[in-house]
């Protein structure tokens, strides 16, 4: 694991000739968009990135971006791999732990996820406040010592400083937001009904396929995290989830969220 991890850290510094990113920005469904916010300095495609899968789903990318935002070192994430695809979840988690070689102090991840709490909207945006995991744990198998505990802690996995700031600037820019727990499944089904009021009861506000391994795994090398979900379908009413539909929404709320992000990021410590 610690061979692939430094093989495709090797490679990625020899196309990004010093440049060292502070921040890790994943973008989720329909929010590749995010990246035209980047002062570019390299664009890197997955497909050249020894031992990175390739990513098989409509609506993302596949390439990693390297540059700046408002003068801050970023490397964005066109397109993420999913458990749904097939592959192994150090496959899936393998871009954070390469991050981290590369630097990364904060990651910020993104997603669109169905709305399980009664008072969200399609096109919220939700601050992942807390997660649920019903994937297998990214962490399953021999421990990285040399990358993090055996037995992480999992409290404040979202960070708590970011959530404020995000608050705080969504006030100023008059985004409204919704504060919830991210309930993580295998997909590539939508829930049932009955799945989405277990969700409900289980405790969570949004229903998704992704982020929870990448958070996980982050939160293993002590990475701060902020999380976001926009909402693109309300799962306890009776319409149906289709792709297409939650690539729009994705994009339409995608363009608050990128407001969000950036100022953010012009705003770390
Ligand atoms: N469930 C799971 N994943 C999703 C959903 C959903 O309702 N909407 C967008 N991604």
């Amino acid at each position: 694991m610690l061979e692939k991890i430094n093989r495709a850290a090797e490679y990625l510094r020899s196309r990004i000739a010093g440049f060292q990113p502070e921040v890790g920005i994943i973008l989720g469904t329909g929010l590749g968009g995010f990246a035209d916010k980047i002062a570019a300095e390299a664009i890197v495609d997955y497909k050249d990135i020894p031992e990175f899968p390739q990513s098989t789903v409509k609506g993302h990318a596949g390439q990693m971006i390297f540059g700046t935002i408002a003068g801050r070192r970023v490397v964005a994430m066109q397109g993420r791999f999913h458990y749904y695809e097939g592959y192994a979840m150090s496959q899936v988690t393998l871009p954070v732990r390469v991050m981290a070689q590369l630097g990364i102090r904060y990651l910020f991840v993104s997603n669109a996820s169905g709305g399980i709490n009664p008072t969200f909207r399609v096109g919220d945006l939700m601050i992942i406040t807390d997660h649920i995991n019903l994937l297998p744990n990214p962490l399953i198998g021999p421990n990285l010592e040399e990358l993090g505990p055996r037995f992480p802690d999992m409290h404040n996995c979202y960070d708590k400083e970011l959530i404020a700031l995000a608050t705080k600037i969504a006030e100023d820019e008059h985004i409204k937001l919704q504060y919830g727990v991210y309930v993580g499944g295998t997909g590539p089904t939508f829930e049932t009904q009955a799945e989405y009021r277990y969700f409900k009861v289980i405790g969570g506000d949004a229903a998704g396929m992704s982020t929870v391994p990448e958070v996980i795994v982050a939160r293993h090398m002590s990475i701060p995290v902020f999380g976001v979900s926009v909402i693109t379908n309300c799962g306890l009413s009776d319409e149906v989830g289709d792709h297409e539909d939650v690539q729009l929404q994705g994009r339409k709320a995608g363009v608050r969220m990128e407001t969000l992000f950036c100022k953010m990021i012009e705003n770390l410590k």
